[in-house]
C-alpha cells in the first residue's frame, strides 16, 4: 500500500449539526495543499453529500457513528466516509441519478452524482445490515480548460 504524506481520521454522531463539522475538518485538512476555492468548494460538498447520507439514510431512525478519514498522496486527496448503519441493497440502482428510498422527504436523489460530478472517483462499498463506506478521490490543482 502506497505510503500518504499526511492522514487523519475522526469519529463524530451522525447529527445534522455534525455535517458542518465534516467539511470543515476536511477543508482544514487539505489547507497546507493551497487548494483553489472551486476546488475546496467541489470537496466539501461531495463531503456533505456523503455524511448527510448516513445522516438521514445509513441511521435512519436512531443515531450511529460515522468515520471520516482522509490521506494525501501528492496532490490527490482521498476521503473516506464509512457508517455502520443499515447498509444499500443494490448499489448500482442508489447511484443512478434521480434514484431515492425517501422521495416522500424531498430527498431529490442526486447526491450521488454530486459526488461524482464533484470528484475524479467515487467508489462504495455496502453491506446491508453492516454498513457502507464511500471513497471520494480528488487530485488538487488541476487546471480546468473551461476556466
Ligand atoms: N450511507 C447510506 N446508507 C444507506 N443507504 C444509503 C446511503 N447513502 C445512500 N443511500 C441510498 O442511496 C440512495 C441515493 O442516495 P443519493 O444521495 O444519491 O440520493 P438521496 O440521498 O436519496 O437524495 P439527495 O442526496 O438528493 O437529498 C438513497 O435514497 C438511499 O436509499
Ligand atoms: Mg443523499
Amino acid at each position: 500500500m502506497k505510503k500518504p504524506d499526511n492522514a487523519m481520521k475522526i469519529i463524530f454522531l451522525s447529527l445534522s449539526e455534525n455535517e458542518r463539522f465534516a467539511r470543515s475538518a476536511v477543508g482544514g485538512f487539505i489547507a497546507s495543499k493551497d487548494p483553489r476555492i472551486d476546488e475546496l468548494g467541489d470537496l466539501k460538498t461531495a463531503v456533505s453529500e456523503a455524511v448527510t447520507n448516513c445522516i438521514v439514510h445509513a441511521y435512519r431512525d436512531c443515531i450511529g457513528t460515522i468515520e471520516l478519514s482522509a490521506r494525501l498522496y501528492g496532490d490527490e486527496v482521498v476521503v473516506k466516509v464509512r457508517d455502520t448503519g443499515c447498509g444499500i441493497e443494490d448499489v448500482k440502482k442508489a447511484m443512478e441519478p434521480l434514484y431515492t428510498t425517501l422521495p416522500d422527504e424531498e430527498r431529490s436523489g442526486l447526491g450521488f452524482s454530486v459526488m461524482e460530478s464533484f470528484c475524479d472517483s467515487v467508489s462504495v462499498k455496502s453491506r446491508p445490515g453492516s454498513g457502507t463506506t464511500v471513497t471520494l478521490t480528488k487530485k488538487l490543482g488541476k487546471r480546468s480548460l473551461l476556466k
